[in-house]
């Protein structure tokens, strides 16, 4: 089992990676003690994991509640559901909510948790390749609006991450992929040589080979963590680095309906219509640009937006969270490896670049 600490002071957490770590029953005392614990898990992964979980937590009071599947049901609804099931347990203020899934089921589970009694503790124990390197890390949580995705939620550390890399093993390849584009975003916006790291593993990891998956977990994570001790709440300019793509990709998601396009998937085309800007600004050349479609396109990733109209698309974008003073900051990319958050570019420029992209109007 591989570790390693997101340094928050008091709200400090480790991150556990390595194979059958669900099931082991020594790792969950650590984390988890004798306390009431409420599993938050969903439908597709209950079946597959579940079981494995139930097998390490030993005699405690267990509660569960299984939510629908799909990113459709990052709700209030579904949110309300675990409130209910917390209170319906009699569940007190020393319980733990557990997240057994993707991005979408941790983002529920903590943000329920962060709202019962004022906040209890939760552990994520992330299943999807994105979970594991970027959701389930840095204590964002939340549901959707169908005016914007993630608009409503809250800052809620886990007290642990607990990353079976095993879980990884049932994943369908689409959520595969969709968990390398937060991969990818690592690279480009941190760590140049990780990036080539990964354009040498990409066939290792489609492949789901164990080591290079471990690896880039880790490194995610790694990046992740140094980013989130700088700037816990997104105050400065720094974990909003962590947004490459997101402006772009949330309005593709959120104009697609929830659940049409993966959130990786939205991301990955995001990065590159960021990289097309930061081109067009003379930062990046055309040999990087094409780089960065390179590794997206071998990666199984769409590059194309849909054609929904530049009105439209800025019209979503400009409801984005990073959104001050009716200005409209993006992550963009001085060279691969150098992300910075401005809102200093020519509007002019984007407004090209989405006409390009996305078209003049919606069809
Ligand atoms: P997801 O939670 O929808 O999971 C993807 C699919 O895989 C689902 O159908 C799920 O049931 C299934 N699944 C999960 N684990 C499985 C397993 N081991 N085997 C088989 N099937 C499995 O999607 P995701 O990509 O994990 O997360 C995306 C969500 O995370 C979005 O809502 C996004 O906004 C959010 N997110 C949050 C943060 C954050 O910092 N809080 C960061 C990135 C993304
Ligand atoms: N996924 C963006 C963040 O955690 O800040």
């Amino acid at each position: 089992m591989d570790s390693l600490r997101i340094e928050l002071g008091e709200r400090a957490y480790p991150i556990y990676i390595g194979p059958r770590l669900l099931g082991d029953a020594g790792l969950l005392e650590r984390v988890l003690g004798r306390r009431d614990v409420l599993v938050v898990s969903n439908e597709t992964v209950a079946p597959l994991w579940l079981g494995r979980l139930r097998s390490g937590l030993g005699t405690r009071r267990l509660a569960q509640h299984l939510l629908p599947d799909g990113e459709q049901y990052k709700t209030m609804e579904a949110f309300s559901a675990v409130l209910d099931a917390l209170v319906n347990a009699r569940f007190n203020r020393d319980c733990v909510v557990v997240a057994l899934g993707g991005g979408v089921v941790g983002d529920i589970a903590g943000f329920a948790a962060a709202c019962y009694q004022r906040g209890v503790d939760f552990v994520q124990m992330p299943t999807t390749l994105l979970a594991q390197v970027d959701s389930s890390v840095g204590g964002k949580t939340g549901i959707n609006h169908s005016g914007g995705k993630n608009l409503i939620g809250a800052f809620h550390q886990p007290i642990a991450v607990v990353a079976d890399t095993d879980a990884l093993s049932t994943l369908p390849q689409r959520e595969l992929r969709a968990g390398l584009a937060e991969v990818i975003k690592y690279g480009l916006i941190r760590d140049e040589p990780f990036l080539g790291w990964l354009e040498s593993s990409l066939d290792a990891l489609l492949a789901r080979d164990p080591a290079a998956l471990a690896q880039a977990i880790r490194r995610s994570c790694e990046i992740k963590a140094e980013i989130v001790a700088l700037d816990e709440r997104e105050t400065g300019a720094t974990r909003a680095l962590l947004n490459l793509g997101h402006t772009f990709g949330h309005a593709i998601e959120t104009a697609a309906g929830y659940g049409a396009w993966l959130h990786g998937e939205a991301v990955a085309t995001g990065m590159l219509l960021a990289a097309e800007l930061s081109q067009r600004l003379g930062w990046l050349g055309v040999a990087e640009v094409d780089r960065i479609r390179a590794l997206l396109v071998r990666a199984g990733l769409p590059t194309d937006p849909p054609r929904l109209g530049r009105t439209r698309m800025l019209q979503l974008m400009r409801m984005d969270k990073k959104v001050r003073e009716g200005q409209l900051r993006l992550v963009l990319l001085k060279r691969l490896g150098n992300a910075v958050f401005t809102a200093d570019y020519s509007a002019d420029e984007l407004e090209l670049l989405l006409k390009a992209r996305v078209g003049e109007a919606a069809p």
